[in-house]
């Protein structure tokens, strides 16, 4: 039998954790041969500590094969304890009307925190997905903290962006999700990310040319793709959290399958025009150990453009946190 991966979450009771964890447990994220042992990290708060066990009595309640132990806690440097992934969901919201740099900074506070428990306690195998918003910068604020483990171990998530891109070419041209491939994230998890369908393809071929409709994918589809979040909230009165742990559940598993290809934020060292040092989406390659960044993919002026709007918005936050990075 396989040594149990130990997963570690933040914001384990809060609503992206519900949809999260009974997907891990069952087997749907590292195999379904792969027993796991769950350590849930939420803040010291009677409230989420209550809930906390209560996801916990319903975890036991599934008798799931594969999960070997769940541990509860309230400390951070306990939680990440040999872990070997880190998936850190829990962030502060935007409270009514926040400015976007008080979000950075209240957030950033976290992110140091939790970036120096991990490296000081997690597993040196540990590979870290940051979901909590902004997802790119606390990444960055996280890795800064790294004095053991490579910062490139640290990954954000834009791929709920792939996905929900997948789905509206796949709509537009009126296939199955599954004949819809190439298309990848690039920058920044917010509204600028630039969602590539220049190399998408569908059915094999271009699916600028299946499509046939360049204003459709410049003027519905990108804004779609990147305002999606928001038209969530709108619809249904609460975030995305079923899509969102879903992704999750699809980053993680990506990153442990060797050799396929998906946008992942990363540190850039310069590839497509980003800035060094910033966590931006690209796609990337999984590896046996890591990953590493497809560069492949020539971008013309439009999408040149797109990326440099996005890019902007990634050096602006890092300038707002800049006192935050290690
Ligand atoms: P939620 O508010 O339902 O749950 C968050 C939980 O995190 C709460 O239970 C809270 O107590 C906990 N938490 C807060 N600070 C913590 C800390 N320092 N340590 C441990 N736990 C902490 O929020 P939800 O819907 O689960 O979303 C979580 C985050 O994911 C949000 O920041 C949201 O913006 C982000 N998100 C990111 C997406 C992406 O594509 N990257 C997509 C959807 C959501």
């Amino acid at each position: 039998t396989k040594t149990p991966v130990r997963v570690a979450v933040t914001g384990a009771a809060g609503n992206i954790g519900y949809a999260l964890l009974f997907r891990i447990a069952s087997g749907e994220m590292l195999g379904k041969d792969q027993p796991v042992i769950l350590q849930l990290i939420e803040i010291p708060a009677e409230g989420p500590q209550k809930a906390l066990k209560g996801v916990a009595m319903e975890l036991d309640d599934c008798a799931f094969p594969l999960l070997q132990d769940i541990q509860l806690f309230d400390d951070p440097a306990k939680g990440f304890k040999d872990a070997n992934w880190c998936l850190l969901v829990g962030s502060k919201p935007r409270g009514p009307g926040m400015e976007r740099a008080d979000l950075l900074k209240d957030n950033g506070k976290i992110f140091i925190a939790q970036g120096k428990a991990i490296d000081e306690n997690a597993a040196d195998d540990a590979r870290i997905a940051v979901v909590g918003n902004p997802c790119n910068t606390n990444c960055m604020i996280a890795a800064s903290q790294a004095r053991r483990l490579p910062k490139d171990r640290f990954t954000a998530m834009v791929r709920l962006d792939q996905n929900r891109a997948a789905a509206q070419l796949a709509k537009k041209a009126g296939v199955a999700v599954t004949d819809v491939s190439d298309i990848y994230i690039y920058g920044n998890h917010s509204p600028t990310m630039f969602a590539d369908f220049t190399h998408a393809k569908i059915g094999g071929k271009p699916a600028a040319e299946v499509i046939g409709d360049e204003a459709w994918l410049k003027n519905e589809f990108l804004p779609t793709v990147g305002k999606r979040g928001a038209a969530i909230i709108e619809a249904r009165g609460q975030s995305s959290a079923a899509s969102a742990a879903n992704a999750l559940i699809d980053h993680v598993r990506d990153l442990a399958t060797p050799g396929v290809v998906h946008a992942v934020a990363v540190p850039s060292t310069g590839q497509y025009g980003f800035a060094e040092g910033v966590w931006a989406g690209m796609p990337v390659r999984s590896t046996a150990s890591g990953y590493e960044i497809v560069t492949s993919y020539e971008m013309d002026d439009f999408a040149k453009s797109k990326i440099a709007i996005t890019n902007d918005e990634l050096v602006g936050e890092r300038d707002t946190v800049k006192e935050m990075l290690g």
